[in-house]
């Protein structure tokens, strides 16, 4: 059967209470889906296929179901609802758009694509043909999102003004990231992450949050530079190290967003209203306490004007099977919520259009669109001091 044609497949019927799902590439981030989908009974992992058929045979002896030997048989299997597509970024488009043609659902690893033109074509083919498509993070239904985006729904902070939200990783090149390996033992494919670079691989995981909380981004800028290039031992493809963003969202509320491989580590998010301010410490982690500060009445000379931090109680409880791994990324939720959405005949939370959205908004970040003026000395620089005497121990004293 060839499936690269415009030949329909049809949206494979969901019978009964559970949706069968096939997951395709078996490398790093499939263990964070293995180890979490048991956490939803309505989803049956029914096997999985990778193009090194060894780790399609740990992942299911690890996680259930069957090897499928080619990817033919698994868009030929009627019982196959969803395609899960954790295959590198640079086969998304691919294998997502295989996979609608042959009638599957299909839920992405983020990005939905490499280009906006592709995205586009995937989202409008799974439009046509009346499939569900979805893509990763899928962070925002942690229950730290949760808590968060319940306490700005409910007005806690007023009206939200402005958002500063960083995915600093720490100095990827100082890591010992070569030594990296999933639960299975797979390696942790560092070239392609910083080929791909690091607001392709993590804008989403802030993005995401912000869009379910203040609607699309309406305008912005960007800008991005490489730091740290000289660090890495092969000098393959680098992708920028460093990206400063500004976003402002349909509701006016406008955010500063730094993301990236060269700061220390900070994947927080605070959002700071007309009545109060809410943070989250790690956006990482599900189970990150939720921070509220209300405004207070103050007097005399001081800049105070916030009360004591307190914890929300979280909205959710945690979920029972997680991935012990460094974070916890609530990975399988979104393969869930798109299994919930076919059973109810509804579209998912992280529909195609939410996807699109927040890949051309990463796209734009990562591409540092924006204004940067050159600033042009308004003196002769002989006239601008070279260096602060202290940094050459000129200082006098
Ligand atoms: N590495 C991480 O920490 C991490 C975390 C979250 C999400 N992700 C995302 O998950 C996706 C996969 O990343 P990864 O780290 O697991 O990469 P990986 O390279 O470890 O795994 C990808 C797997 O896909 C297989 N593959 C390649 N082409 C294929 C094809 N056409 N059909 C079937 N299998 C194919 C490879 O053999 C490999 O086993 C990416 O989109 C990435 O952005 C990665």
């Amino acid at each position: 059967m060839t499936h690269d044609s415009e030949q329909a497949g049809r949206a494979p019927e969901t019978s009964g209470d559970t949706v069968g799902v096939v997951f395709v590439g078996c490398g790093y981030a499939a263990d964070f889906y293995g180890a979490t989908m048991p956490n939803y009974p309505h989803v049956e992992v029914r096997g999985a296929f990778d193009v090194v058929r060894e780790r399609a045979a740990t992942f299911v002896g690890e996680y259930g179901g069957r090897v499928f030997d080619d990817f033919d048989e698994v868009l030929d299997d009627p019982d196959l609802a969803v395609v899960v597509n954790l295959t590198p970024v640079s086969q998304h488009y691919r294998v997502t758009r295989a996979a609608l043609l042959a009638g599957k659902h299909v839920y992405s690893e983020k990005p939905l694509a490499s280009t906006l033109p592709e995205a586009t074509e995937l989202v409008e083919l799974a439009r046509e043909r009346g499939l569900l498509l979805s893509s990763a993070p899928s962070t925002v239904f942690s229950r730290s999102a949760r808590t968060l985006l319940r306490a700005v729904g409910d007005g806690r902070i007023g009206r939200p003004r402005l958002v500063h939200a960083s995915l600093d990783m720490g100095a990827l090149a100082f890591m010992p990231y070569t030594q990296w390996r999933s639960r299975r033992g797979v390696p942790w494919p560092y070239r392609d992450e910083v080929a791909n670079g690091c607001v392709m691989e993590h804008a989403g995981y802030q993005l995401s949050w912000l869009v379910a909380m203040l609607g699309p981004v309406v305008r912005m800028a960007a800008h991005t530079s490489l730091q740290l290039g000289g660090e890495w031992p092969e000098q393959g493809e680098l992708a920028p190290d460093v990206c400063l963003g500004f976003l402002e969202f349909a509701g006016g509320a406008v955010c500063r967003l730094s993301i990236g491989w060269v700061a220390p580590a900070d994947l927080s998010l605070t959002v700071i209203g007309d009545r109060g301010v809410l943070s989250v410490g790690d956006v990482w982690q599900a189970s990150a306490p939720v921070m509220l500060r209300r405004h207070v009445r103050t007097s005399g000379k001081t800049n105070a004007y916030l009360a004591e931090p307190e914890r929300l109680p979280f909205v959710a409880p945690p979920a029972r099977y997680r991935y012990a791994d460094t974070h916890d990324l609530t990975v399988g939720a979104g393969v869930a919520d798109m299994a919930s959405a076919l059973l109810k005949g509804e579209q998912p939370f992280l529909s195609a259009d939410f996807c699109l959205h927040v890949l051309d908004v990463s796209l734009r970040l990562s591409e540092g669109r924006g204004v940067m003026e050159d600033v042009p000395l308004a003196v002769p620089s002989d006239r601008m001091p070279a260096v602060f005497p202290v940094l050459t121990g000129a200082a006098a004293t």
